[in-house]
């Protein structure tokens, strides 16, 4: 049986997935708009994994005998102004998601619940990824500058991203 407060938190956290994934998807709408073919592929798979690590904190709240309670989700923003911002209010938001993750491993260990300290592990490694991806390619755009033709070649390549779905999770 979850702890009160822990799964508080854990509702809270699946609100702030769903979000990210609104997030990603009002990014994704943007990028799409303004001809970001590549880029507005790689928000959607990034839209699409936030589903389901909402889906993922929502299946350990039913699997410890808990109560999902759903959250409203805010409007995100509709404008991202051009590439290197998309991708700088991503690091953003990822380092934010980080800190709400930390956070809740704080809870679980004050709260000396060890199963949920172990499932969190999988979210703190995913957030090293998430940070990283996002890092890399604005490394990368930083390297271009203003080349319209390997920007060009960067949307191009984002363009490949593909959304595999966890195989332990039914969606
Ligand atoms: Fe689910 Fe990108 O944090």
């Amino acid at each position: 049986m979850l702890k009160e407060k822990v799964e508080n938190s854990i509702n809270r956290q699946i609100q702030a997935e769903v979000y990210s994934s609104y997030l990603y998807m009002a990014m994704t709408a943007y990028a799409t708009h303004e001809g970001l073919t590549g880029t507005a592929n790689w928000l959607k798979v990034q839209a699409q994994e936030e589903l389901t690590h909402a889906l993922r904190f929502y299946q350990y709240v039913n699997q410890r005998g808990g109560r999902v309670i759903l959250l409203p989700i805010e409007q995100p923003p509709s404008d991202f102004h051009s590439m290197p911002a998309i991708f700088e209010a991503v690091l953003k938001h990822e380092e934010y998601v980080t800190s709400l993750i930390n956070g809740l491993v704080d809870i679980a260990q004050e709260e000396k619940d060890h199963a949920t300290v172990q499932m969190l592990q999988w979210f703190v490694t995913e957030q090293v990824e998430e940070e990283a991806n996002a890092n890399d390619i604005l490394n990368r755009l930083k390297l271009i500058g203003k080349d319209g033709s390997t920007l060009f070649m960067l949307d191009k390549d984002l363009g490949t991203r593909v959304f595999t779905p966890p195989p332990d999770m039914v969606i």
